[in-house]
Protein backbone atom coordinates (compact mmCIF):
# COMPACT_ATOMS: atom_id res chain seq x y z
CA UNK A 1 0.00 0.00 0.00
CA UNK A 2 1.45 3.40 -0.93
CA UNK A 3 0.27 6.76 0.88
CA UNK A 4 -1.31 9.51 -0.94
CA UNK A 5 -2.72 12.92 -0.23
CA UNK A 6 -6.08 12.73 -1.37
CA UNK A 7 -8.50 15.67 -1.83
CA UNK A 8 -11.13 15.49 1.26
CA UNK A 9 -12.58 19.25 0.05
CA UNK A 10 -12.56 22.49 -1.27
CA UNK A 11 -14.25 25.87 -0.73
CA UNK A 12 -13.43 29.42 -1.36
CA UNK A 13 -14.14 33.06 -0.62
CA UNK A 14 -14.34 36.55 -2.79
CA UNK A 15 -14.71 39.66 -1.61
CA UNK A 16 -18.14 41.41 -2.27
CA UNK A 17 -16.80 44.26 -3.89
CA UNK A 18 -15.86 44.16 -7.84
CA UNK A 19 -14.32 46.29 -10.34
CA UNK A 20 -15.44 45.85 -13.82
CA UNK A 21 -12.98 47.33 -16.17
CA UNK A 22 -15.41 49.52 -16.79
CA UNK A 23 -14.65 51.37 -13.62
CA UNK A 24 -10.88 51.62 -13.99
CA UNK A 25 -11.05 53.71 -17.70
CA UNK A 26 -12.51 56.59 -15.73
CA UNK A 27 -9.25 56.77 -13.69
CA UNK A 28 -6.48 55.33 -15.93
CA UNK A 29 -5.45 55.48 -19.75
CA UNK A 30 -7.02 52.63 -20.25
CA UNK A 31 -9.72 50.60 -22.41
CA UNK A 32 -12.04 47.73 -21.81
CA UNK A 33 -10.91 46.43 -25.25
CA UNK A 34 -6.92 46.87 -24.25
CA UNK A 35 -7.50 44.81 -21.42
CA UNK A 36 -9.58 42.25 -22.53
CA UNK A 37 -7.82 41.62 -25.73
CA UNK A 38 -3.72 41.48 -23.83
CA UNK A 39 -5.22 39.48 -20.34
CA UNK A 40 -8.37 38.24 -20.79
CA UNK A 41 -9.63 39.90 -17.68
CA UNK A 42 -13.42 41.60 -17.09
CA UNK A 43 -13.63 42.18 -13.50
CA UNK A 44 -11.92 41.81 -10.45
CA UNK A 45 -12.96 41.30 -6.85
CA UNK A 46 -11.20 43.64 -4.30
CA UNK A 47 -11.01 43.16 -0.51
CA UNK A 48 -12.77 45.82 1.54
CA UNK A 49 -11.13 48.51 3.63
CA UNK A 50 -9.82 46.61 6.36
CA UNK A 51 -10.67 43.09 5.01
CA UNK A 52 -7.02 41.19 5.16
CA UNK A 53 -5.87 37.90 3.50
CA UNK A 54 -6.38 36.21 6.80
CA UNK A 55 -10.15 37.12 7.11
CA UNK A 56 -10.65 36.22 3.34
CA UNK A 57 -8.20 32.38 4.35
CA UNK A 58 -11.01 31.89 7.11
CA UNK A 59 -13.67 32.11 5.25
CA UNK A 60 -12.51 30.05 2.33
CA UNK A 61 -11.06 27.30 4.76
CA UNK A 62 -14.56 27.21 6.36
CA UNK A 63 -16.16 26.62 3.31
CA UNK A 64 -13.67 23.60 2.73
CA UNK A 65 -14.03 22.68 6.26
CA UNK A 66 -18.07 22.52 5.65
CA UNK A 67 -17.07 20.31 2.09
CA UNK A 68 -14.86 17.97 3.82
CA UNK A 69 -17.68 17.62 6.58
CA UNK A 70 -14.56 18.01 8.79
CA UNK A 71 -14.66 20.36 12.14
CA UNK A 72 -11.08 22.44 12.31
CA UNK A 73 -9.93 20.16 15.34
CA UNK A 74 -9.73 17.57 12.35
CA UNK A 75 -7.31 19.16 11.14
CA UNK A 76 -3.36 18.86 12.07
CA UNK A 77 -1.57 21.80 9.69
CA UNK A 78 -2.19 24.49 7.86
CA UNK A 79 -0.18 25.89 4.61
CA UNK A 80 -1.03 29.08 3.49
CA UNK A 81 0.75 30.49 0.16
CA UNK A 82 0.69 34.26 0.22
CA UNK A 83 2.73 37.23 -0.42
CA UNK A 84 0.62 39.49 1.42
CA UNK A 85 0.30 38.78 5.03
CA UNK A 86 -1.40 40.92 6.87
CA UNK A 87 1.92 41.24 9.76
CA UNK A 88 5.53 40.67 8.61
CA UNK A 89 4.72 38.44 11.94
CA UNK A 90 3.10 36.07 12.84
CA UNK A 91 2.09 34.12 10.01
CA UNK A 92 -1.11 34.52 8.48
CA UNK A 93 -1.63 30.75 8.74
CA UNK A 94 -1.34 31.09 12.58
CA UNK A 95 -4.01 34.29 12.01
CA UNK A 96 -6.33 31.82 10.45
CA UNK A 97 -5.54 28.76 12.68
CA UNK A 98 -6.90 31.43 15.88
CA UNK A 99 -9.55 32.10 13.70
CA UNK A 100 -10.85 28.86 13.26
CA UNK A 101 -10.28 27.93 16.96
CA UNK A 102 -7.99 25.41 16.57
CA UNK A 103 -5.90 25.11 19.14
CA UNK A 104 -3.75 21.91 17.71
CA UNK A 105 -1.47 21.42 15.25
CA UNK A 106 0.71 23.77 13.66
CA UNK A 107 0.52 26.46 10.84
CA UNK A 108 2.62 28.30 8.39
CA UNK A 109 2.94 30.56 5.67
CA UNK A 110 4.85 30.05 2.68
CA UNK A 111 5.47 32.60 -0.20
CA UNK A 112 6.12 31.63 -3.71
CA UNK A 113 4.33 34.79 -5.42
CA UNK A 114 1.96 33.55 -8.10
CA UNK A 115 3.79 29.42 -7.55
CA UNK A 116 2.53 29.72 -4.33
CA UNK A 117 -0.30 27.51 -3.81
CA UNK A 118 1.88 24.79 -6.19
CA UNK A 119 4.21 24.74 -3.57
CA UNK A 120 1.83 24.85 -1.07
CA UNK A 121 0.60 21.61 -2.46
CA UNK A 122 3.41 20.14 -2.85
CA UNK A 123 4.81 20.84 1.06
CA UNK A 124 1.20 19.87 1.93
CA UNK A 125 1.60 16.64 -0.06
CA UNK A 126 5.31 15.92 1.51
CA UNK A 127 3.79 16.84 5.47
CA UNK A 128 1.07 13.56 4.62
CA UNK A 129 3.95 11.34 2.66
CA UNK A 130 6.28 11.61 5.74
CA UNK A 131 3.78 11.44 8.49
CA UNK A 132 3.89 14.45 10.01
CA UNK A 133 -0.02 14.96 9.26
CA UNK A 134 -2.63 13.20 8.15
CA UNK A 135 -4.75 16.40 7.45
CA UNK A 136 -3.65 19.54 5.62
CA UNK A 137 -5.68 22.41 5.30
CA UNK A 138 -3.80 24.04 2.06
CA UNK A 139 -4.91 27.94 1.29
CA UNK A 140 -4.17 29.99 -0.79
CA UNK A 141 -5.19 33.64 0.09
CA UNK A 142 -4.14 37.02 -1.24
CA UNK A 143 -4.80 41.03 -1.07
CA UNK A 144 -2.90 42.45 -3.88
CA UNK A 145 -5.34 45.31 -3.94
CA UNK A 146 -3.08 46.60 -1.08
CA UNK A 147 0.42 46.25 -2.79
CA UNK A 148 -0.90 47.60 -6.34
CA UNK A 149 -0.06 51.26 -7.81
CA UNK A 150 -3.66 52.12 -8.92
CA UNK A 151 -1.65 54.96 -11.00
CA UNK A 152 0.10 52.33 -12.63
CA UNK A 153 -2.22 51.15 -16.17
CA UNK A 154 0.80 48.09 -16.67
CA UNK A 155 -0.18 46.49 -13.51
CA UNK A 156 -2.99 47.50 -11.56
CA UNK A 157 -5.69 46.68 -14.35
CA UNK A 158 -4.31 42.96 -13.64
CA UNK A 159 -4.62 41.81 -10.50
CA UNK A 160 -7.35 40.87 -7.96
CA UNK A 161 -8.06 39.41 -4.24
CA UNK A 162 -9.40 36.26 -3.23
CA UNK A 163 -9.17 33.01 -1.55
CA UNK A 164 -9.57 29.39 -2.26
CA UNK A 165 -8.83 26.44 0.59
CA UNK A 166 -8.66 22.45 0.30
CA UNK A 167 -8.11 19.90 2.48
CA UNK A 168 -5.56 16.88 1.71
CA UNK A 169 -6.22 14.13 3.51
CA UNK A 170 -3.72 10.80 3.98
CA UNK A 171 -5.44 7.69 2.20
CA UNK A 172 -4.53 4.20 1.16
CA UNK A 173 -3.65 3.62 -2.91
CA UNK A 174 -1.67 1.49 -4.63
CA UNK A 175 1.34 3.20 -5.96
CA UNK A 176 -0.43 3.81 -9.73
CA UNK A 177 -1.29 6.44 -11.62
CA UNK A 178 -4.54 5.18 -10.96
CA UNK A 179 -4.88 6.47 -7.48
CA UNK A 180 -6.96 9.59 -6.29
CA UNK A 181 -4.54 12.14 -4.50
CA UNK A 182 -1.23 14.17 -5.73
CA UNK A 183 0.35 11.74 -8.04
CA UNK A 184 3.58 14.21 -8.71
CA UNK A 185 4.81 18.09 -8.28
CA UNK A 186 7.34 19.78 -9.90
CA UNK A 187 8.73 23.09 -8.69
CA UNK A 188 11.74 25.14 -9.89
CA UNK A 189 12.59 28.63 -8.89
CA UNK A 190 15.71 30.80 -10.41
CA UNK A 191 16.40 34.03 -8.38
CA UNK A 192 18.36 35.56 -11.08
CA UNK A 193 14.77 36.94 -12.36
CA UNK A 194 13.99 38.85 -9.32
CA UNK A 195 13.70 42.56 -11.00
CA UNK A 196 11.23 40.96 -13.51
CA UNK A 197 8.32 40.81 -10.55
CA UNK A 198 8.61 42.06 -7.49
CA UNK A 199 7.46 44.65 -4.35
CA UNK A 200 9.75 47.81 -3.66
CA UNK A 201 9.17 47.59 -0.28
CA UNK A 202 10.11 45.20 3.08
CA UNK A 203 11.51 45.11 6.07
CA UNK A 204 14.64 46.42 4.14
CA UNK A 205 12.88 49.73 3.20
CA UNK A 206 10.55 49.63 5.90
CA UNK A 207 7.94 50.31 3.96
CA UNK A 208 5.29 48.02 2.53
CA UNK A 209 5.87 49.04 -1.49
CA UNK A 210 4.08 48.24 -4.61
CA UNK A 211 4.39 45.78 -7.13
CA UNK A 212 6.48 46.13 -9.89
CA UNK A 213 6.77 44.29 -13.11
CA UNK A 214 8.17 43.73 -16.51
CA UNK A 215 4.75 42.31 -17.87
CA UNK A 216 6.49 41.49 -21.23
CA UNK A 217 9.58 39.44 -20.43
CA UNK A 218 7.12 37.37 -17.25
CA UNK A 219 5.01 36.63 -19.86
CA UNK A 220 7.69 35.24 -21.95
CA UNK A 221 8.91 33.34 -19.16
CA UNK A 222 5.51 31.91 -18.61
CA UNK A 223 4.87 30.68 -22.07
CA UNK A 224 8.31 28.82 -22.08
CA UNK A 225 8.78 27.09 -18.56
CA UNK A 226 4.55 26.51 -17.67
CA UNK A 227 4.62 24.10 -20.71
CA UNK A 228 8.11 22.78 -19.43
CA UNK A 229 7.21 22.30 -16.03
CA UNK A 230 3.99 20.69 -16.49
CA UNK A 231 5.42 17.82 -19.37
CA UNK A 232 8.12 16.93 -16.20
CA UNK A 233 4.97 16.68 -13.77
CA UNK A 234 2.77 14.58 -16.21
CA UNK A 235 6.38 12.49 -17.20
CA UNK A 236 6.79 11.94 -13.40
CA UNK A 237 2.99 10.72 -12.90
CA UNK A 238 3.49 8.46 -15.37
CA UNK A 239 1.30 10.06 -17.47
CA UNK A 240 0.69 12.38 -20.72
CA UNK A 241 -1.17 14.95 -21.58
CA UNK A 242 -3.74 12.92 -23.32
CA UNK A 243 -4.31 11.72 -19.67
CA UNK A 244 -5.64 15.05 -18.59
CA UNK A 245 -9.20 16.51 -17.88
CA UNK A 246 -8.70 19.58 -16.40
CA UNK A 247 -5.94 21.59 -16.57
CA UNK A 248 -6.28 24.53 -13.54
CA UNK A 249 -3.47 27.09 -14.51
CA UNK A 250 -2.88 30.01 -12.51
CA UNK A 251 -4.96 32.95 -13.50
CA UNK A 252 -3.14 35.62 -14.95
CA UNK A 253 -3.21 36.22 -18.79
CA UNK A 254 -5.80 34.43 -21.32
CA UNK A 255 -3.10 34.56 -23.75
CA UNK A 256 -0.54 32.40 -21.65
CA UNK A 257 -3.15 30.05 -20.82
CA UNK A 258 -3.89 29.19 -24.76
CA UNK A 259 0.01 28.97 -25.70
CA UNK A 260 0.25 26.25 -22.32
CA UNK A 261 -2.73 24.43 -23.70
CA UNK A 262 -1.63 24.67 -27.18
CA UNK A 263 1.87 23.46 -26.10
CA UNK A 264 0.42 20.57 -24.73
CA UNK A 265 -2.01 19.68 -27.05
CA UNK A 266 -5.16 20.05 -25.44
CA UNK A 267 -8.33 22.42 -26.21
CA UNK A 268 -8.88 24.93 -24.23
CA UNK A 269 -12.20 23.24 -23.34
CA UNK A 270 -9.97 21.37 -20.97
CA UNK A 271 -8.97 24.37 -18.99
CA UNK A 272 -10.73 25.54 -15.79
CA UNK A 273 -11.08 29.47 -16.58
CA UNK A 274 -11.94 32.26 -14.04
CA UNK A 275 -8.98 35.10 -15.02
CA UNK A 276 -12.36 37.13 -16.66
CA UNK A 277 -14.01 37.01 -13.46
CA UNK A 278 -10.86 37.76 -10.80
CA UNK A 279 -8.61 38.87 -13.06
CA UNK A 280 -4.84 37.68 -11.10
CA UNK A 281 -5.23 36.69 -7.42
CA UNK A 282 -1.64 35.25 -7.03
CA UNK A 283 -1.81 32.09 -4.66
CA UNK A 284 -5.24 32.49 -4.71
CA UNK A 285 -6.22 31.64 -8.52
CA UNK A 286 -5.55 28.11 -8.62
CA UNK A 287 -7.73 27.02 -5.33
CA UNK A 288 -10.38 29.57 -6.37
CA UNK A 289 -10.30 27.85 -10.14
CA UNK A 290 -10.08 24.53 -8.08
CA UNK A 291 -13.11 25.16 -5.98
CA UNK A 292 -15.21 27.20 -8.88
CA UNK A 293 -15.06 24.42 -11.39
CA UNK A 294 -16.36 21.70 -9.06
CA UNK A 295 -19.06 24.22 -8.47
CA UNK A 296 -19.97 24.56 -12.06
CA UNK A 297 -19.62 20.78 -12.47
CA UNK A 298 -16.58 20.89 -14.40
CA UNK A 299 -14.46 18.94 -12.18
CA UNK A 300 -15.27 15.63 -10.89
CA UNK A 301 -14.22 12.53 -8.18
CA UNK A 302 -11.97 10.38 -10.62
CA UNK A 303 -10.66 13.19 -12.74
CA UNK A 304 -6.89 13.92 -13.54
CA UNK A 305 -6.54 17.52 -12.76
CA UNK A 306 -2.83 19.41 -13.79
CA UNK A 307 -2.55 22.46 -11.73
CA UNK A 308 0.75 24.92 -13.29
CA UNK A 309 1.77 28.45 -12.24
CA UNK A 310 4.75 31.11 -12.00
CA UNK A 311 5.33 33.99 -10.65
CA UNK A 312 7.81 36.50 -8.66
CA UNK A 313 11.34 35.09 -8.19
CA UNK A 314 10.75 33.75 -10.69
CA UNK A 315 8.96 30.84 -9.24
CA UNK A 316 7.26 28.31 -11.02
CA UNK A 317 6.03 24.62 -11.05
CA UNK A 318 3.04 22.19 -11.54
CA UNK A 319 1.30 19.63 -9.78
CA UNK A 320 -0.65 16.38 -11.31
CA UNK A 321 -3.54 15.27 -8.92
CA UNK A 322 -6.43 12.58 -9.37
CA UNK A 323 -10.22 14.54 -7.81
O1 LIG B 1 1.14 36.19 -12.00
C1 LIG B 1 2.50 36.36 -12.10
C2 LIG B 1 2.90 36.25 -13.47
N1 LIG B 1 2.50 37.43 -14.21
C3 LIG B 1 2.12 37.29 -15.43
O2 LIG B 1 2.04 36.19 -15.90
C4 LIG B 1 1.91 38.53 -16.26
C5 LIG B 1 2.61 38.34 -17.55
N2 LIG B 1 2.48 39.44 -18.49
C6 LIG B 1 1.32 39.77 -19.07
O3 LIG B 1 0.28 39.24 -18.76
C7 LIG B 1 1.38 40.78 -20.19
O4 LIG B 1 2.72 41.06 -20.49
C8 LIG B 1 0.65 42.11 -19.87
C9 LIG B 1 -0.84 41.87 -19.88
C10 LIG B 1 1.12 42.63 -18.53
C11 LIG B 1 0.96 43.15 -20.95
O5 LIG B 1 0.68 42.66 -22.24
P1 LIG B 1 1.78 42.81 -23.41
O6 LIG B 1 1.14 42.33 -24.64
O7 LIG B 1 3.01 42.07 -22.96
O8 LIG B 1 2.01 44.35 -23.49
P2 LIG B 1 3.34 45.21 -23.23
O9 LIG B 1 3.74 45.16 -21.79
O10 LIG B 1 4.38 44.81 -24.21
O11 LIG B 1 2.82 46.68 -23.54
C12 LIG B 1 2.26 47.02 -24.78
C13 LIG B 1 1.79 48.46 -24.75
C14 LIG B 1 2.79 49.47 -24.17
O12 LIG B 1 2.73 50.62 -24.99
P3 LIG B 1 3.85 50.90 -26.12
O13 LIG B 1 5.14 50.95 -25.37
O14 LIG B 1 3.76 49.73 -27.06
O15 LIG B 1 3.39 52.18 -26.69
C15 LIG B 1 2.22 49.81 -22.82
O16 LIG B 1 2.56 51.10 -22.40
O17 LIG B 1 0.61 48.60 -23.95
C16 LIG B 1 0.74 49.72 -23.07
N3 LIG B 1 -0.05 49.46 -21.86
C17 LIG B 1 -1.35 49.77 -21.77
N4 LIG B 1 -2.20 50.37 -22.62
C18 LIG B 1 -3.48 50.51 -22.23
C19 LIG B 1 0.35 48.86 -20.71
N5 LIG B 1 -0.69 48.79 -19.86
C20 LIG B 1 -1.76 49.33 -20.50
C21 LIG B 1 -3.10 49.53 -20.14
N6 LIG B 1 -3.93 50.12 -21.04
N7 LIG B 1 -3.61 49.14 -18.96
Amino acid sequence: MTCRAVVAGVGHYLPERVIPNSELVKTLDTTDEWIQTRSGIERRHIAAEGETTSDMGIAAAKAALESAQFSAQDIDAIVLATSTADLTFPSSATIVQAGLNMRQGFAFDLQAVCAGFVFALSNANALILSEQAKRVLVIGAETFSKIIDWTDRSTCVLFGDGAGALILEAREGIGSSADHGVLSTDLHSDGQYRDLLYVDGGVATQTTGYLRMQGNQVFRHAVEKLAQTAENALTKARMTSADVDWIVPHQANIRIIQSTARKLGLPMEKVVLTVQDHGNTSAASIPLALSIGVARGQIKVGDVLLATAIGGGLAWGSVVLRW
